[in-house]
């Protein structure tokens, strides 16, 4: 069985325990193509940390940078070094970073649509050699009792079981921690609260920590402890998530107002951190 940990608390006096640590990467795409210019960032352990941004800013490549899976579309890490748990991980084989406790919840909820749910929820446990797959199968049901009713094939399911279902084969894993890519991408309003519920639920009973790509701004910076905001490539802002929410220009960029999509240049206001540059 998982262990239930408590969340850390979130004093502001404490010490910062860095799970994670990406230090100044660059990711080039077929040896030409420059997406990640020098972007640096830190997950603290136990957090949930929201990686905001437009369409095209680099986020799902700064995830597939962290878990290796870069490789498989001819992606590489050109500069910089990324930390988990005081190891370096950059150029490791992605089959090794799930063994040391990294998993990704793809864009699109890639689940195997011709297999069962009970066959997708083992996928998840491939590294796994422990006898707890079969009490973590329940746990993950526990969370998900829909998913348990469903015994078709996976294909079948409604788009919100789906990204149920790649939530519960990530927790399969036993992760230290879930990189999650747009979770809410194609819900409905409501299904997009039981999953972000649902997320928060996982990282407090389970003290799993949370690296969450996200455009809906609003719900990550809702369940978040802090933030970061990329723009081509880059991060250009960041903060404690309460601190993001009540940000004029975040607002303005990303929680309505204008409807119309800013660069964050083009903001008077925002004044750029000099140590992203
Ligand atoms: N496999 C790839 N090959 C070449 N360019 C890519 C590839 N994947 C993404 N890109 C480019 O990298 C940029 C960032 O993409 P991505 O990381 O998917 O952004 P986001 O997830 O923020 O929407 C985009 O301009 C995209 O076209
Ligand atoms: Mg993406």
């Amino acid at each position: 069985m998982l262990q239930t940990v408590p969340a850390s608390s979130e004093k502001a006096d404490a010490p910062k325990d860095t799970i994670l640590s990406v230090d100044n990467i660059e990711v080039v795409y077929n040896e030409y193509v420059l997406v990640l210019r020098g972007l640096s960032l830190t997950v603290e352990r136990g957090s949930i940390t929201a990686l905001l941004g437009a369409n095209g800013a680099g986020k799902s490549t700064t995830l597939k940078a962290i878990s290796g899976l870069l490789k498989s579309e001819d992606g590489e890490i050109t500069r910089g070094s990324i930390t988990f748990d005081g190891q370096i991980i950059s150029h490791q084989e992605p089959e090794r970073t799930v063994r040391s406790g990294i998993f990704q919840v793809m864009e699109g909820r890639r689940i195997i649509q011709d297999m069962t749910v009970l066959e997708n929820l083992k996928l998840g446990a491939f590294t796994r050699s422990d006898g707890g797959v079969k009490d973590d199968i329940d746990l993950v049901y526990s969370y998900f009792p829909r998913l348990k009713e469903r015994t078709g094939l996976a294909g079948y399911l409604s788009g919100g079981e789906q990204q149920m279902l790649a939530i519960g084969r990530a927790m399969m894993a036993r992760p230290k921690l879930i990189l999650m890519d747009e979770p809410s991408m194609g819900l409905s309003p409501l299904l997009v609260k039981e999953v972000f519920g649902i997320i928060k639920r996982l990282n407090e009973d389970f003290g799993v920590t949370i690296l969450l790509v996200e455009q809906n701004a609003a719900m990550a910076l809702a369940c978040a402890r802090h933030g970061y905001i990329m723009e081509n490539g880059k991060i250009v802002l960041d903060g404690p998530a309460e601190e993001l929410r009540e940000n004029e220009d975040i607002k303005e960029f990303y929680l309505g107002g204008s409807g119309e999509r800013k660069s964050f240049k083009n903001i008077k206001s925002f004044k750029r951190r000099k140590r992203w540059l």
